[in-house]
């Protein structure tokens, strides 16, 4: 008998499993890469965060059409970069404590096995692009700040206000209501005593999109792009722009990206983790969910971990493999990945570690 992913988790809850590792349940399956007389045919893949489903749209119908999986990849999140209600990328994202936004990403090719990524990028709202550029004209792979900005405007990129109304509005909020012991006010009436209650109403993003493909020639490639953590010190760089922690390529094994608290990332080189342990024989599922449990294991500050001792926070995976098998995993139950496995673009559930008790 076959149990559903759901069911199992189910399953492991009600035996009280409230921080036991749930193990793979082997529900994904796809094996889609196939020999095809002398000539082995690929059935493409792309895999994408929640917010990535007109991504994962866009990039397979590049991929139908004969195109590079980088191209494709980035191509699909360029839609979201572009996109003003999106606050966690490009245009629109939400700014750093100063109101400036600040943009990272990284970009990672397959079959050259190259890389490029920007940090700390202002005035472009397509760092993806700045990312791809860094790895085809230059001999470097990272570039920041001002130096990022000068090559992006160097190759005729605009420069823009990216600060949308939206997220002007969102970042005054997060100002008036950091503390209830400085200056700046929210909006309140004379009978409003704790005002400090509403900064627990405004939530600090790690969003980001992430894109991982394998086209027709089975080749993959990937691309992490972000406007990092909401309201952050300026200058602070997460995982998305750092080769091996926010995204990693090995057009041998598979690709893994990642969205959630990237320093979790950072001290744990997590997407180069997930790409060895399918390197292993682990699938992208099992490897993404091993990465979760490292994270658990390494997170020793009582500061970022709950009453039990789990993480306060949640970092998500996303990977594929060579043959087409695709998987994402988080450390808290939250939400869904896109993928497009060459019938139809889903929003999927991840696999995760925990899941939160229902608040009454
Ligand atoms: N993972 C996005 C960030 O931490 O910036």
């Amino acid at each position: 008998m076959r149990v559903s992913r759901r069911d199992f988790l189910r399953t492991a809850a009600a035996l009280g499993a409230g921080a036991a590792v749930v193990p793979y349940a082997g529900v994904l399956e796809p094996v889609w890469g196939r020999e095809s007389g002398p000539q082995r045919a690929f059935r493409p893949v792309v895999i994408s965060s929640g917010n990535g489903l007109r991504a994962v749209e866009k990039a397979m119908e590049m991929i139908r059409e004969g195109a590079d999986a980088l191209d494709a990849v980035i191509a699909g999140v360029n839609l979201v970069e572009d996109d003003p209600e999106d606050m966690t990328v490009g245009l629109g994202g939400l700014p750093n404590e100063r109101g400036e936004v600040e943009l990272d990403a990284s970009v990672m090719h397959g079959p050259t096995h190259r890389a490029g990524a920007v940090a700390a990028l202002k005035y472009i709202r397509n760092p993806s692009k700045v990312a791809r550029l860094v790895m085809e004209r230059t001999d470097h792979v990272l570039l920041v700040g001002e130096g990022a900005l000068e090559f992006a405007l160097m190759h005729g990129f605009k420069k823009e206000n990216l600060l949308t109304e939206k997220a002007r509005l969102a970042w005054v909020q997060w100002k008036e209501t950091l503390s209830n012991r400085d200056d700046y006010l929210p909006p309140h009436g004379p009978e409003d005593r704790d005002i400090g209650e509403a900064l627990r109403e405004v939530i600090r993003y790690y969003g980001t999109i992430t894109c991982l493909g394998l086209d027709l020639q089975g080749n993959i490639s990937g691309v992490t792009t972000t406007s990092g953590l909401a309201f952050k010190i300026p200058g602070r760089v997460g995982d998305s722009p750092i080769i091996g922690a926010g995204l990693y390529v090995d057009n041998e094994v598979g690709a893994a990206g990642s969205t959630g608290r990237g320093e979790a990332n950072l001290v744990n080189c997590s997407c180069v983790f997930i790409v060895e342990q399918m390197r292993a024989g682990k699938s992208p599922e099992e490897a993404c969910l091993e990465a979760c449990k490292r994270i658990v294991k390494n997170n020793k500050m009582r500061r970022l971990q709950d009453e039990e001792g789990r993480p306060n926070f949640n970092v998500r995976f996303y990977a594929i493999n060579k043959a087409g098998q695709f998987g994402a995993a988080e450390i808290w139950r939250s939400g869904k990945f896109a993928v497009h496995d060459g019938t139809q673009a889903r929003l999927l559930d991840c696999a995760y570690l925990y899941e939160r008790r229902q608040s009454r």
